[in-house]
C-alpha cells in the first residue's frame, strides 16, 4: 500500500517510505536495526571494515574512544549481519577498504541478498583517510569512478555516501552519477551551521540521480526542509539516539503528507529563491522579467520554447483547464500550499484533488528536466 504511495523503486530495491536511518559505526549494526529501524524504510548498518587495513585502522579509532566494528572475519560478519536483519526494511551495508577485492565479495553478499551496498566516501577520521578509504575516495576520482564501475558489474544496487563542502558538490555528484552509481547519500554537513540546505539543492539542480540527504534531522520541519530542496529520502543518524520514536514518527507525518499533497518533496517556488529546477512546474507564463529566466537559460530553453513545452506537456491532462485563472490553464498554478480561490475553484469543477493536482505538476516537473535543451547532469 505504502509502497504504491511513494513509488521509490531503485533496481531491484523497492522503498516503504523515504526515512533512512544512516550508517553510526559502532552503533548501527544487526542488533540497532532490529531495535530501531521500526518503520523505516531504509536501514544503512555499519561502516563495516572490510580488510586488515581498515580494521587495524578502526582498532586505532577504538582505542582513541571511537566506536567501530571490527573482525577477524569480516565477509562472514558482513553476511551474518545482513541475514540477522528482521523486518521489512530494505538494508544496506556501509563499507569500507583499501583494496577492491573485499567490497567486491561485499557486493555479491548484498545483491544476492536484496541489500545495497554504500560505500563510503563520508568518514574524516585521520586513520581511515591515511590509507585512503572515506574522504580520501572525494580527492581520487579515478579511483572512485572506476572502483563504482567495478562494483556496479557485480549487478548491486550501489549507494555513495559523500558529505557536502569537502570539494566541488556539483562535479563530484555528477562524476558519481555518471559513473553509474544508484544512489547518492550527502551528509549536508556545513561546519557550524546545521544542515546546507542549498548544497541538497546544487546537488539536486546537477544530477538526476536517487538523492538521500542527511544531517540534523531531529522533527519533521527539518525533513521537509530537506525533501523541499529535493532529496528523495532523508536520513537520520544522531537523532535516532536522543529520540528512540523519531523514526515512527518521521514515516508517520510523511505518510499523511503525501497523502494530502500527492508530492512529499514538493519544491518551493522559484521565486523565493529556494525552488530547484523541478519547481518550474509552478512558475507562469513567463511573460515578466523575474527569476524564471535564469533558471530555463539553465536548460537552454527560450521563454518562448520553455512555455510551448509546458503547454505540450497540459494538452489532453486536466492541467489543461482553468480558463479564470491568471494565465487561462491549471499548468501555470502554483504549488498547492499557496492559498488561491481561482485555482482551488477549477480543482473543484474539475473534481479534482489536492493530491492528483500535485501529482500532475511533479509528472510536469520531470517532463520539463526530460526534455530541456541542456540536460542538469551535463555541465
Ligand atoms: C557515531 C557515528 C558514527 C558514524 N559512522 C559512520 C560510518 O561509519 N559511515 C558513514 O558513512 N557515516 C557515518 N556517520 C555519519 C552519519 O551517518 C551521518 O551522516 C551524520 O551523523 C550526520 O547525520 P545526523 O545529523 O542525522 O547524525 C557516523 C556518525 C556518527 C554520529
Ligand atoms: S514565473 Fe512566476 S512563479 Fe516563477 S519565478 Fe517568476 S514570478 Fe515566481
Ligand atoms: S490563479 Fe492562483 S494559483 Fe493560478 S497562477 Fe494565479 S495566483 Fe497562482
Amino acid at each position: 500500500m505504502t509502497d504504491e504511495l511513494f513509488n521509490l523503486r531503485v533496481g531491484y530495491v523497492t522503498f516503504k517510505n523515504p526515512i533512512a536511518i544512516a550508517s553510526m559505526a559502532g552503533i548501527n549494526d544487526s542488533a540497532f536495526a532490529n531495535e530501531y529501524a521500526g518503520s523505516a524504510g531504509l536501514v544503512v548498518m555499519g561502516g563495516y571494515n572490510l580488510d586488515d587495513d581498515t580494521n587495524r585502522a578502526a582498532s586505532q579509532l577504538i582505542a582513541r574512544g571511537r566506536g567501530e566494528f571490527i573482525s577477524q572475519d569480516p565477509i562472514k560478519f558482513l553476511q551474518d549481519e545482513i541475514d540477522a536483519v528482521k523486518g521489512d526494511c530494505v538494508v544496506a551495508v556501509n563499507v569500507r577498504s583499501a583494496t577492491l577485492d573485499p567490497l567486491l565479495k561485499a557486493a555479491e553478499i548484498a545483491s544476492n541478498a536484496g541489500s545495497i551496498l554504500e560505500l563510503d566516501a563520508h568518514c574524516r577520521q585521520e586513520e581511515m583517510i591515511r590509507i585512503g578509504v572515506g574522504e580520501a575516495f572525494m580527492r581520487d576520482i579515478p579511483r572512485l569512478v572506476d572502483w563504482i564501475k567495478k562494483l556496479k558489474e557485480t549487478g548491486v544496487v550501489l549507494s555513495v555516501k559523500i558529505r557536502a563542502n569537502v570539494v566541488d558538490d556539483v562535479q563530484l555528484s555528477r562524476i558519481i552519477e555518471s559513473a553509474g552509481a544508484d544512489i547518492l547519500h550527502v551528509d549536508a554537513m556545513k561546519e557550524g551551521a546545521g544542515t546546507d540546505l542549498n548544497a541538497i539543492m546544487r546537488i539536486r539542480d546537477s544530477t538526476r540521480i536517487f538523492l538521500i540527504g542527511n544531517n540534523s534531522v531531529t522533527d519533521f520541519s527539518v525533513a521537509k526542509d530537506i525533501f523541499a530542496r529535493g532529496a528523495d529520502m532523508i536520513s537520520v543518524g544522531r537523532g535516532v539516539l536522543n529520540n528512540a520514536d523519531l523514526i515512527n514518527d518521521l514515516v508517520n507525518k510523511v505518510t499523511a503528507y503525501q497523502q494530502q499533497i500527492g508530492w512529499y518533496n514538493s519544491p518551493k517556488h522559484i521565486c523565493g529563491g529556494e525552488g530547484d529546477l523541478r519547481a518550474l512546474a509552478f512558475c507562469c507564463l513567463p511573460v515578466k522579467p523575474c527569476a524564471v529566466h535564469s533558471k530555463i537559460k539553465k536548460l537552454g530553453l527560450s521563454a518562448q520554447e520553455f512555455a510551448n513545452m509546458k503547454m505540450n506537456f497540459a494538452r489532453g491532462t486536466m492541467l489543461e483547464y482553468g480558463d479564470s485563472t491568471c494565465f487561462g490553464s491549471l499548468v501555470w498554478c502554483c504549488k498547492i500550499s499557496k492559498p488561491c480561490y481561482l485555482r482551488d475553484g477549477v480543482l473543484d469543477m474539475l473534481g479534482m484533488s489536492s493530491a492528483e493536482y500535485m501529482r500532475l505538476k511533479k509528472e510536469l516537473a520531470t517532463y520539463i528536466l526530460d526534455n530541456a535543451k541542456i540536460h542538469v547532469n551535463e555541465s
